[in-house]
């Protein structure tokens, strides 16, 4: 079974969220269960500097104003094409914003051109790499279906997963012809959503079947309040909407030999995350006292993330005598926020503005609990390696969430089985009350220990995700055989 993913991060090479750890790490897994994973992603900066071995395969002497081509390699395990057209991706920064913040002004150019080339690709470009099934993720890739039904194309089946409604990819509808596309695409059925081009809205009403990345946020998006204008279009396509939650990449999120953190661990040795708990307060510049709960957040800084609600909410953190240290980099207001309480508050609250991947590992390694007040949520890695390592989390009851983290109402405390807590509704209120059950749940340090443990021993691997994946790609094989 040979699957094509096509998709504008991957880890270890390019990353802003946990899309690039699913498509990091997704390969592995299903190579377990008989599936041979080739992935297209662009040729940003970052990634051209680790395709120096590859092979061209394929030149295009034409792809949305100057010539490209498609370099194949395979790096940190992963076989790789990489869209190399320099004119569309070796640009500063991240993948996404230009250096003032703003969406690139031809993001539609560059990521149509993407999702051009996979479909290209899934359909025959490169005569040696068949493929029986195509997966495209999220709105970067989403116009790849479309092109395969547009195009004249003989493709294979394919897939429009779906990481995060909230950015689904709308351009101007006069960009039609730009990118390649009939005017009869321009319909309901097609491309046109609310007047524009849709790439994520395309993607899920011409792929074979659409996947998102948990059972609950897969039932939460047939809803109005949920579906960010597409649960009517959720509704319709029902019954090829399946929710696979993800999983973790156990072999980078190892606790017992994971190079990022200052000690490693594992459950019969939780007292070495003092000393993760000891780098993170130091690189924080909290006190390094113990005793006190110690609670994280590691996150991109968004609406989405409840963030606003963290801030509304360090009253009831101080008021049960924890510390906090935030890492995180995004919204400009929110960093500044962040920034004003840790200086209002100094030695019990901390912000470490930026992406850093050692200490992501490390305030999961060192910290007590981990918040995650999520208005939506698609799936959430986090919680999964807060679990993973110890870390207890304190979530909103939404998406993944629900799914991913057992709360300690008295029925799991009972029968041992409490990895974290959960809250209802997301609001600062909810937070607050959350908090404080944390706290009166921390003060009995062997309930505590008892759900670091448990969520230690959860299964947040990618084996049972990958077999849900796999038998999906053969469900769609063999439905075009
Ligand atoms: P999302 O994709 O919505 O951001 P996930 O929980 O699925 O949420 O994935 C987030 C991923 O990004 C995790 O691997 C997390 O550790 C990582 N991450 C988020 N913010 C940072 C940061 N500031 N520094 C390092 N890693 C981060
Ligand atoms: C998204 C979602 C997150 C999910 C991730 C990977 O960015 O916000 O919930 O875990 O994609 O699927």
């Amino acid at each position: 079974m040979k699957l094509l993913a096509v998709g504008s991060e991957i880890f270890p090479l390019v990353k802003t969220g946990g899309l690039a750890d699913v498509l990091g790490a997704l390969p592995r897994a299903v190579a377990q269960e008989g599936v041979s994973t080739v992935t297209l992603i662009p040729g940003y900066p970052s990634v051209i500097a680790e395709s120096g071995s590859g092979e061209i395969l394929v030149r295009f002497p034409e792809l949305q104003g100057a010539a490209a081509q498609i370099i194949g390699t395979r790096v940190a395990g992963l076989d790789l094409l990489v869209l190399d057209a320099p004119h569309l991706y070796a640009r500063p920064g991240g993948p996404y914003l230009d250096p003032t913040g703003s969406d690139w002004a031809d993001n539609a150019q560059r990521f149509g051109a993407l999702a051009r080339v996979g479909a290209d690709l899934a359909s025959g470009a490169i005569p040696a790499l068949g493929f029986d099934v195509v997966q495209a993720h999220d709105w970067q890739a989403g116009l790849l279906p479309a092109y395969l039904r547009y195009g004249g194309r003989r493709g294979p089946p394919s897939i429009m997963t779906v990481h995060n409604l909230a950015y689904q990819g709308q351009f101007p509808a006069d960009l039609l012809g730009t990118l390649g596309l009939p005017p009869e695409s321009f319909t309901i059925d097609g491309v046109e959503y609310f007047g524009s081009i849709g790439f994520l809205k395309a993607g899920l009403r011409c792929a074979n079947a659409i996947t998102t990345v948990s059972p609950s946020y897969a039932t939460e998006i047939l809803s109005p309040e949920m579906g960010m204008g597409l649960h009517g279009l959720f509704r319709e396509r029902s019954g090829a909407l399946v929710g696979i939650l993800n999983g973790l990449d156990t072999k980078i999120w190892d606790p017992a030999t994971d190079g990022h953190l200052a000690a490693r661990f594992d459950a019969h040795t939780l007292i070495k995350r003092e000393m993760n708990r000891m780098a993170a307060q130091r690189a924080a510049g909290l006190l390094e006292v113990d005793g006190r709960m110690l609670i994280g957040l590691v996150s991109r800084l968004t609406w989405q993330k409840g963030v606003d609600l963290v801030l509304e909410c360090l009253d009831t953190v101080r008021a049960i005598g924890a510390q906090f240290i935030a890492l995180g980099s995004g919204d400009a207001e929110l960093q500044n926020q962040l920034e004003r309480a840790a200086s209002a508050n100094p030695g019990m609250i901390g912000f470490l503005k930026g992406f850093d991947e050692t200490m992501a590992h490390r305030i999961q390694g060192g910290a007590d609990a981990i918040l995650l007040p999520s208005r939506f949520e698609p799936c959430g890695l986090t919680q999964l390696a807060a679990q993973h390592y110890g870390a207890v989390p304190i979530v909103s009851k939404v998406g993944g969430l629900i799914d991913t983290v057992i709360d300690a109402n008295e029925a799991a405390l009972s029968v041992g089985v409490a990895t974290g807590i959960q809250f209802a509704p997301t609001t600062a209120d909810g937070l607050r009350t959350a908090l404080r059950r944390a706290a009166n749940i921390y003060a009995d340090q062997n309930v505590w220990r008892k759900l670091q443990i448990n969520g230690m021993q959860l299964d947040v691997s990618w084996s049972v995700p990958a077999r849900h994946y796999a038998s999906l790609y053969r469900h769609l094989a063999n439905q075009s055989h």
